[in-house]
C-alpha cells in the first residue's frame, strides 16, 4: 500500500477521518495537501508530515480550484483526491426540514463533490491516471429517519463516483467510494443519536465503532497502486452495520 511518489489532497482534513487519512497518506510516502475550512486545524493535522495545510470551503469553486492549484505548485502535480469533508444533518421529519437546510446539506456532500471532480481530473490526466475517493456513508444503504437530505446526498455522491468512475476508466483514473459506520469524530455526536459513543458502537456487529484510522487504511488501499483494478467499488467500512 505504497503511495511513494504521489501526490494526495483530502478535504475535511482539519478533523475526524480526514485527518487520519491525510497522515496515513503521508505514512504512506504520499505528498499531501490538507484542505479544510478551518486552516488551524488543517495546519494542524500536517505538523510533522510531508503536508500543506490549505484553508478551502468546497462549496467554492474559487476555494477548489485554489486547493488543486497548491498540489501542482507546491508537489508537481496530482495523483489522488480524497472528497471527505461533510456536515452532518439535525434529525428531523422531512416537513420540518428548510429550503436553506436542504441546500446547505446538498451542496457541502454532493455538489462539492461534482466541482471538485471537474477540477482534478485535468491534473490527474496529466500525469496519466490518478485514483478519486469519496466518503459517502453506511447511511446511503441502512437509513435512519429523520436524515433525508443527508441521506440524499450521500446516495448521490455514490452515483456520481459510479457513473464517473466508468467515463474516467479509459483515462485510467478510478473512482471509489468509502461508506464508513458510526466512526469516532465529532460528527458522531453532531448526528444527535442520543447514545455515548461506545454505546452506539456496542450495538454494530463487530461491537465497537469504527476509528478513523480503519477508513484512512482503507483510503491508502484504494489510493495505492494495489488497487490498480479496483474502480467503481463501494467499500463498507463499517463494523458491520450494513448487515443489521
Ligand atoms: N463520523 C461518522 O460517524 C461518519 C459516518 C459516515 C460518514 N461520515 C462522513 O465522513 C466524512 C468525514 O466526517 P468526520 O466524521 O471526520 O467529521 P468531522 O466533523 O470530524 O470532520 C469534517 C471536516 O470537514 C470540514 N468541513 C466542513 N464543511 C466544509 C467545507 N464546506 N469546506 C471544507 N471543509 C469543510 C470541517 O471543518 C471538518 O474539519 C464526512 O463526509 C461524513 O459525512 C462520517
Amino acid at each position: 500500500m505504497s503511495l511513494e511518489g504521489k501526490v494526495a489532497l483530502v478535504t475535511g482534513a482539519g478533523s475526524g477521518i480526514g485527518r487520519a487519512t491525510a497522515r496515513a497518506f503521508a505514512s504512506a510516502g504520499a505528498k499531501v495537501v490538507a484542505a479544510d475550512l478551518d486552516l488551524a486545524r488543517a495546519a494542524e493535522t500536517c505538523d510533522g508530515i510531508e503536508a500543506t495545510p490549505v484553508a478551502a470551503d468546497v462549496c467554492d469553486p474559487g476555494d477548489v480550484a485554489r486547493m488543486v492549484r497548491t498540489a501542482v505548485e507546491a508537489y508537481g502535480g496530482l495523483d489522488v483526491f480524497h472528497n471527505n469533508a461533510g456536515i452532518p444533518e439535525s434529525v428531523k421529519p422531512l416537513a420540518e426540514i428548510t429550503r436553506d437546510e436542504w441546500d446547505r446539506v446538498l451542496a457541502v456532500n454532493l455538489t462539492a463533490f461534482f466541482l471538485a471532480a471537474q477540477a482534478v481530473v485535468p491534473p490527474m490526466r496529466e500525469r496519466g491516471g490518478g485514483s478519486i475517493l469519496v466518503t459517502a456513508s453506511i447511511i446511503a444503504r441502512r437509513p435512519r429517519p429523520g436524515l433525508s437530505a443527508y441521506i440524499a446526498a450521500k446516495t448521490g455522491v455514490t452515483g456520481l463516483a459510479r457513473a464517473l468512475a466508468l467515463e474516467l476508466a479509459p483515462e485510467r483514473i478510478r473512482v471509489n467510494v468509502i461508506n464508513p459506520g458510526p466512526s469516532r469524530t465529532p460528527m458522531l455526536r453532531a448526528f444527535g443519536l442520543g447514545a455515548e459513543d461506545d454505546a452506539i458502537g456496542e450495538r454494530l456487529p463487530l461491537g465497537r465503532l469504527v476509528e478513523p484510522h480503519d477508513i484512512a487504511q482503507a483510503a491508502t488501499y484504494l489510493a495505492s497502486d494495489a488497487a490498480a483494478a479496483v474502480t467503481g467499488t463501494v467499500l463498507n467500512v463499517d463494523a458491520g452495520r450494513d448487515l443489521t
